[in-house]
């Protein structure tokens, strides 16, 4: 069974997914995992999807609910867009998708001029490719009244030294996210980004890195829940920044 979730004070009645299937790629993440823990609080059938089967498998015993279902998806994978389609038929539908992805790359921290570029191809395929073959290949497949969310962190806004690709990365991911909300306009799945301070995670807690300030994995589950169910009182904006705990998510209104 699901491990019990407090709901954050700012926690919406009424947010009940049943029925729906939402697919979240990155799902045995460390944030992943919150976001999933949240959906299947909320009554959703949901994906988990990782690269490794190994991953997966650990994950699906140590959360052990029927309604999760976990699956092998690689974003970089030539026949993704065959594998979305086939996920969409056996779930008979997709409601939503959330693309819980992130690679800092085998070079570690490193000062961008020094950067190799095998190094700066891998983050841009890593970083960005992903993202963009995300959504090419699974919004055509979302219900008209679904949604697509991409998880974002604040290097989409500020510099980030030692890590000018992943920075790179956050920013160009929020400019297409935005550019296919305004693209679509309303017609078709919701467009959601996502930008995120730092959050509590099961493998920071596991490495020792933990802080009591930091936004708990499963409150960021639960706002994306409440958008995807559309109970969220920001749901009618594309931007949305979750960066302090208690004041919870925010629209940034005046962006779209
Ligand atoms: N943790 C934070 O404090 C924080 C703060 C701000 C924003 N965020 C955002 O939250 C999201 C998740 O971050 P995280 O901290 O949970 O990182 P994480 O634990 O490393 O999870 C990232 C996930 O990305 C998946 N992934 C990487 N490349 C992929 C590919 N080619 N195809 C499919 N999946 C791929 C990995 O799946 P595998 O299982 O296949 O390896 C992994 O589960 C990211 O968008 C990040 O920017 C996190």
């Amino acid at each position: 069974m699901t491990d019990t979730l407090i709901a954050p004070e700012w926690a919406q009645p009424g947010t009940d997914l049943s029925g729906s299937t939402v697919v979240v790629v990155g799902g045995a993440g460390g944030v992943g995992e919150g976001i999933v823990r949240a959906l299947l609080v909320a009554g959703a059938t949901v994906v988990a999807t990782s690269r490794s089967a190994g991953r997966l498998e650990e994950f699906a015993r140590r959360i052990d609910d029927p309604r999760l279902h976990v699956r092998e998806l690689d974003l970089l994978d030539p026949s993704l867009s065959e594998e979305a389609a086939a996920l969409a038929t056996e779930f008979g539908g997709l409601h939503g998708v959330v693309i819980s992805v992130a690679d800092w790359g085998r070079q570690g921290r490193k000062p961008l001029l020094e950067l190799t570029d095998p190094e700066w191809e891998d983050q841009l395929r890593q970083n960005q490719t992903t993202v963009f073959r995300a959504y090419r290949a699974f919004v055509p497949l979302l219900d008209a009244d679904g949604m697509i969310l991409q998880l974002n962190g604040l290097s989409a806004d500020l510099p980030f030294p030692l890590a000018a690709a992943v920075a790179a990365g956050s920013a160009a991911t929020k400019s297409l996210t935005r550019t296919l909300a305004a693209e679509l306009d309303g017609r078709g799945p919701r467009v959601y980004e996502l930008v995120l301070g730092f959050i509590r995670t099961r493998p920071r807690r596991l490495a020792g890195i933990d802080d009591p300030n930091w936004i708990p994995a499963t409150d960021v589950g639960v706002h994306v829940a409440e958008v995807a169910a559309a109970t969220s009182p920001i749901a009618g904006h594309t931007l949305h920044y979750f960066i302090d705990q208690t004041a919870g998510p925010r629209a940034a209104a005046d962006q779209g």
